[in-house]
C-alpha cells in the first residue's frame, strides 16, 4: 500500500565495509545451516508488474491497463505501460539471474496477449514471446516456473462479468489448457492462480486494485469461488492437454499463522488459525470443503456451489506454493475457535511498507503448517521479500542493509524448516528487479536489481550479492 518511508540516514559505506567484512570471515566453522541438495533458489516476477509493451504483438487490454489508465486510482498516475521494458531486454534480465547464480524463474504469462479477448482465436505472437523467454531461460540453466494468472484478466472478459461469472472460470481453464499443450514441451512447473485472496479482497472488495469494484459480501465470497474454481478446472485442462510429467499447483498468500510462545498449546493453536484463516482459499483447495465455522459467518452471503465445484476445486495437485511476507501471531484461546489472533504492537518493526511486519518465524511456520495440517509433500516458497526505500549512493549502488536483515532473517527459518525435514523445494525472492508494485506505482521498491526508471538502467543492490552468496553456499 502507499507508504514510502523517506528515512535513509544510515546508509554509510562503513556499514557496508562491515557487511562486507564479516561475509568474507564467517564461512569458517560455522554450523552448516545448508538447504537441502537440489534446492531451486529463484526470483518472482509478474507480466503486467515488468513487461511493458503493452499493445504490441496483438496484445489485447487487461484490467490493469485499464484501471491504471483512470486518472486516481494509482499513485501519481502512474502505468505498466512500459513498466521496466522486460519485454525487449528479457536477455539482460536473464543475464542478471544467471549472474546471480538462479536456478529457476517464476514468471507470469499475460492471459491478455494470448487470448486478446479472453476466450475464441489465440495471437500466436503473444505465445512466441514466452516461447523465446523459456528458451533463454532453459539456455542458462535456469527453470521456469510460469504463472498463469497474475491478476491481468483480459478486459473484455471483465466487461462480460469478470470473475462474478462462472463462465470466467471456464475461460481460464480453456486458455490454461491452450498454453499447457504449447508450451509444456520446454516449461514443466506451471502455477495456476496468484494471490486468490489479494486480488479478490482488493479488486473486489475494497476496490483499490483493478478492477476497482465494491461489491458486498455476498458477490465477493462468489468470486472467490469462481476462482477457486478456475484453479480446479486449469489444473484438469493441464493434465489433459499438457505433456504428462507437467507439475501444477496454486500460489497462495497464505496467512501465516505464527504461535506466539513455542508451547503445545499455542502450536496447535496456530494450526486450527491456519486452517480458518485459510478457509475460503487454501483450505477450501486442499480439503474440498469449506469449514463450517467459515460458512457460518458467512451466513447468507456464504458463495453458492455444487458437491462437484468442490472436488473440482480440490483436483489433485503436485506442489503447493505460498507467498510468505508476515507472521500472524495466534496464541491459545478459551474461544469457540480455540485460537485467539494477537494484534502485532503498536512499536512492532516492519518493512518499508507499513502492512510488511517484520515476522522471520513466518517463514519457518507456513511450510511447517502446510506439511503437518495437510501432508503437502512439496511446497514452494514461490514469493517472499520486502519493500525498501532504495536510493543509490554516490557510487550509484543501493546499499540494502534493510533487505539484508530481512533475507537473512527470514532464510535462516526457512532452513529450519527444511532442516526439520519440512519439504520446501525452492525459495522464490521477490523480485528481481524493482518494478511496477500495483497501486503504489513504482514508489515501493522490491527488487535485489534497482532499476532507473528514465533510463532502464538496472544496478545490482548490495542485497543482490548476499543473494548470489547464499545461493553459491546453498545455505545461510
Ligand atoms: C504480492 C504480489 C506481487 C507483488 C508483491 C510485493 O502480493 O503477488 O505481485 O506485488 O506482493
Amino acid at each position: 500500500m502507499p507508504d514510502r518511508l523517506s528515512r535513509r540516514e544510515l546508509i554509510a559505506l562503513s556499514g557496508a565495509a562491515a557487511i562486507a567484512a564479516t561475509s568474507s570471515t564467517r564461512a569458517q566453522g560455522a554450523a552448516d545451516r545448508g538447504f537441502p541438495q537440489g534446492f531451486l533458489w529463484g526470483n518472482a516476477t509478474s507480466a503486467y508488474q515488468i513487461e511493458g509493451a503493452w499493445q504490441e504483438d496483438g496484445k489485447g487490454e487487461s484490467i490493469w491497463d485499464r484501471f491504471a489508465h483512470t486518472p486516481g486510482r494509482i499513485e501519481r498516475n502512474e502505468t505498466g505501460d512500459v513498466a521496466v521494458d522486460h519485454y525487449h531486454r528479457f536477455k539482460d534480465d536473464i543475464r542478471l539471474m544467471k549472474a546471480l547464480g538462479a536456478k529457476a524463474y517464476r514468471f507470469s504469462i499475460a492471459w491478455p496477449r494470448v487470448f486478446p479477448q479472453g476466450a475464441g482465436s489465440a495471437n500466436p505472437k503473444g505465445l512466441d514471446f514466452y516461447q523465446r523467454l523459456t528458451d533463454e531461460l532453459l539456455a542458462n540453466g535456469i527453470e521456469p516456473f510460469a504463472t498463469l494468472y497474475h491478476w491481468d484478466l483480459p478486459q473484455a472478459l471483465q466487461d462480460k462479468g469478470g470473475w462474478e461469472s462462472r463462465d470466467t472460470a471456464k475461460a481460464f481453464a480453456d486458455y490454461a489448457g491452450h498454453v499447457g499443450a504449447k508450451l509444456s514441451d520446454r516449461i514443466r512447473n506451471f502455477i495456476t492462480i496468484n494471490e486468490f485472496t489479494t486480488f479478490v479482497e482488493l479488486g473486489y472488495k475494497t476496490g483499490l486494485f483493478a478492477p476497482g469494484l465494491k461489491l458486498p459480501p455476498a458477490r465477493v465470497n462468489q468470486v472467490r469461488h469462481h476462482a477457486l474454481l478456475g484453479h480446479g478446472l486449469a489444473v484438469q485442462a493441464m493434465r489433459a492437454q499438457a505433456k504428462p510429467g507437467t507439475r501444477i499447483g496454486p500460489a497462495e498468500n497464505a496467512a501465516a499463522a505464527v504461535p506466539i510462545v513455542e508451547t503445545p498449546e499455542h502450536v496447535a493453536a496456530a494450526e486450527r488459525a491456519m486452517r480458518e484463516l485459510n478457509a475460503g482459499v487454501l483450505t477450501a483447495i486442499l480439503e474440498g470443503r469449506y469449514t463450517e465455522a467459515f460458512l457460518a459467518s458467512a451466513g447468507r452471503d456464504a458463495p453458492e456451489f455444487t458437491g462437484d465445484d468442490l472436488k473440482t476445486i480440490a483436483s489433485p495437485l503436485d506442489f503447493v506454493g505460498v507467498n510468505v511476507y508476515m507472521p500472524v501471531y495466534v496464541r491459545a484461546a478459551d474461544a469457540p475457535a480455540g485460537y485467539e489472533v494477537v494484534p502485532t504492537a503498536k512499536s512492532h518493526p516492519h518493512m518499508a511498507s507499513s502492512w510488511q511486519a517484520f515476522g522471520p518465524e513466518a517463514l519457518y511456520w507456513a511450510p511447517r503448517h502446510l506439511q503437518k495440517i495437510w501432508n503437502v509433500r512439496d511446497i514452494y516458497i514461490t514469493e517472499n521479500g520486502c519493500g525498501a526505500a532504495d536510493e543509490p549512493a554516490a557510487d550509484g549502488v543501493v546499499y540494502d542493509t534493510d533487505r539484508i536483515m530481512f533475507l537473512r532473517s527470514y532464510l535462516a527459518m526457512l532452513q529450519r524448516a527444511t532442516a526439520e525435514g519440512v519439504p520446501v523445494r525452492g525459495y522464490f525472492h521477490w523480485s528481481l528487479l524493482d518494478n511496477f508494485e500495483w497501486a503504489s506505482g513504482y514508489s515501493t521498491r522490491f527488487g535485489l536489481v534497482h532499476v532507473d526508471y528514465t533510463t532502464q538502467k538496472r544496478t545490482p543492490n548490495l542485497s543482490a550479492a548476499y543473494y548470489s552468496d547464499v545461493i553459491k553456499r546453498n545455505g545461510v
